[in-house]
């Protein structure tokens, strides 16, 4: 079945869906995403998408390329027309097409392109068994929690992760603070028993995931702390997993090569990844 993709407008074959040379997201990433979730054909958690676009648009001054109402149904109409049953939506918004000048331009209207595709889970490997993560430097700028498009640092980090065998790269700043990984954050249970998270500020993308995770946790009366734990914390925690739209939540048995805990996947981790799954099917 040929794939069609939303460009400013149009939904156009996939092959033939392209933006100008000149749009700022490929010039500058002077663009924005977001990545949703596709369970049963429907997008999930989409106002926590929303909204977070929202927050990102704003916090770059980038209008919205579409009125917020009219999104849904440019994502739906996407799942629809490529008949993604279990998968990801992808949007991105652009401030839009200029000649090259580092300023912002006067007339440029923002760009806006979805896509979606169908897409497994992690394997079933990794869900019982859990994954491996490696930790490199957090090399990013001072502004992850806005959503852009420029990753350079975390696909470097994520394809080092590959070539070391492991399935996601772990970011540590200066202080020896595991902030998140890659592309999720991260979690642990630590020695005290206390679900652990980095708090949302800046040097952390507020993940839908690891919100929702948050929610259900507390629900289930776990003890839940958003503070940021350290590396030596998280190589001496009874559990750690890692949470994001693609993997749900997934457990985390080896960092940088040593076992944590026992080395298998922990309660905690297996309760909130089913408790999600839960979440994602209503
Ligand atoms: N990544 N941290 C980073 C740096 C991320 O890029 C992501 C998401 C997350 C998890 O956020 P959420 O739970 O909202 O997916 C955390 C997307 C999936 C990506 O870039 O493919």
């Amino acid at each position: 079945m040929p794939r069609v993709s939303y460009v400013n407008g149009l939904y156009r074959p996939h092959a033939e869906a392209a933006v100008h040379i000149e749009d700022r997201g490929y010039l500058f990433a002077d663009s924005v995403y977001e990545v949703m979730p596709v369970v049963g054909g429907r997008v999930r958690q989409l106002d926590q998408h929303l909204d977070r676009l929202d927050r990102s648009l704003a916090a770059l001054a980038i209008g919205w390329p579409v009125p917020r109402r009219v999104l849904p149904l440019i994502l739906a109409e996407v799942v629809r027309r490529n008949r993604v049953t279990g998968g990801i939506v992808y949007l991105q918004a652009s401030r839009g097409v200029a000649h090259r000048n580092h300023l912002f331009p006067v007339d440029a209207a923002p760009s806006l392109v979805v896509s979606a595709w169908a897409q497994p889970g992690p394997s079933a490997k990794v869900v019982e068994e859990g994954a491996m993560v490696v930790t490199r430097a957090d090399q990013r700028w001072g502004r992850v929690d806005i959503k852009t498009t420029g990753l350079l640092p975390n696909v470097l980090a994520r394809q080092s992760a590959k070539e070391s065998g492991a399935q996601e790269a772990w970011m540590v700043d200066a202080q020896g603070v595991v902030t998140e990984g890659a592309a999720t954050n991260a979690f642990i249970v630590d020695a005290f028993g206390v679900l652990r998270t980095h708090p949302i500020n800046p040097a952390i993308l507020g993940g839908v995931t690891r919100l929702n995770v948050l929610e259900l946790a507390r629900r289930e009366g776990l003890p839940v702390e958003e503070r940021a734990f350290t590396l030596v914390e998280a190589k001496s925690a009874r559990e750690a997993f890692m949470t994001g739209t693609t993997i749900m939540v997934v457990p985390v048995v080896r960092i940088d090569g040593a076992p944590v805990g026992d080395g298998r996947p922990g309660p905690v981790a297996r309760r909130l990844r089913a408790l999600c799954q839960e979440l994602r099917a209503r």
